[in-house]
């Protein structure tokens, strides 16, 4: 059983690896044995982060915008340069955007698609080569694409273009499972709250009340995007393609009526 959930030596690439969830996924996959490649546009953060995870295990931070296909083209390239292997591509890197619905800017639209579902799409073509090329028929390469619990049910958040979008790569997830089985399967996240930079905010306000209105009362940790990260890089998931697994504390899938009957 062991085996059957291990990612031991494994190589994955981690975008938006340099904070919050990626980085999380990130440090799982090292503590793990996987040997990871994480990636945001800053260089000094992705320095940074690659050195604080480097206790657990060999990253290397490789920094790219992947909103641009030049930069994305590097980064896959670099990747099969150094290993020339890629197992576990997980298209973490995401952005959103609030504001009134009157006021919702064009350039929300632009932003927000172009690197919450252009980027994975353009990063999964670019990268299919290298993962296929990785793959064994026993154990095939695996695309991760982190969606939202947002992409599920309506948010209490004036975030247009994000939920949007995030329903766009949970559809975009099926749709490249079915045209990269059997030699790439791809699954998404849906994650609920976790404390991070793009969060903080939100839950330094409505943190206590997101609390209370979560059946397990809490919000998310490290070791549970990290589990279900190397769940979906592990032999345990070879027969599960087109998945969008909401892990929120049952905040979206225990939704009743709100009516007593
Ligand atoms: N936190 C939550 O509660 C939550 C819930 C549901 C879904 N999610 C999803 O989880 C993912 C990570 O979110 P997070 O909360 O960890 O956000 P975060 O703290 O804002 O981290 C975002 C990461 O993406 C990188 N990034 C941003 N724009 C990029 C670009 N153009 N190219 C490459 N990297 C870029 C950032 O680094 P740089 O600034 O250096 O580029 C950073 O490493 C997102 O897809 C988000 O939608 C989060």
């Amino acid at each position: 059983m062991r085996d059957l959930f291990s990612i031991s030596g494994k190589v994955a690439l981690v975008t938006g690896g340099s904070r919050g969830i990626g980085k999380m996924i990130a440090e799982c996959y090292l503590r793990a044995g996987a040997r990871v490649f994480l990636s945001s546009r800053k260089a000094e953060a992705c320095a940074a982060a690659e050195k604080e995870l480097s206790q657990y295990g060999e990253v290397t931070a490789l920094p790219a915008d992947v909103s641009e296909r030049g930069q994305c083209e590097r980064l896959i390239g670099e990747v099969g340069e150094r290993v020339g292997q890629l197992h576990v591509l997980v298209n973490n890197a995401g952005a959103t955007w609030g504001a009134a619905f009157d006021e919702f800017p064009d350039s929300a639209w632009d932003k927000v698609l172009g690197l919450n579902v252009r980027a994975p799409f353009v990063l999964t073509q670019l990268g299919r080569a290298l993962l296929e090329a990785s793959a064994t028929e026993d154990d095939p390469a695996r695309v991760i694409n982190i969606g939202s619990i947002d992409g599920l049910m309506v948010p209490g958040f004036k975030n247009f273009s994000y939920s949007a979008s995030k329903a766009a790569l949970h559809h975009l997830t099926r749709h490249m499972a079915a045209e990269l089985a059997p030699k790439i399967l791809v699954n998404a996240i849906a994650p609920g709250p976790f404390p991070s930079k793009m969060m903080d905010a939100t839950l330094d306000k409505h943190g206590d009340a997101i609390r209370a209105k979560s059946p397990v009362g809490r919000v998310g940790r490290t070791e549970d995007v990290g589990a279900a990260a190397i769940y979906l890089a592990s032999p345990a998931t070879t027969f599960m393609t087109g998945a969008v697994i909401p892990l929120d504390g049952g905040l979206s899938t225990t939704v009743g009526m709100g009516v007593e009957i």
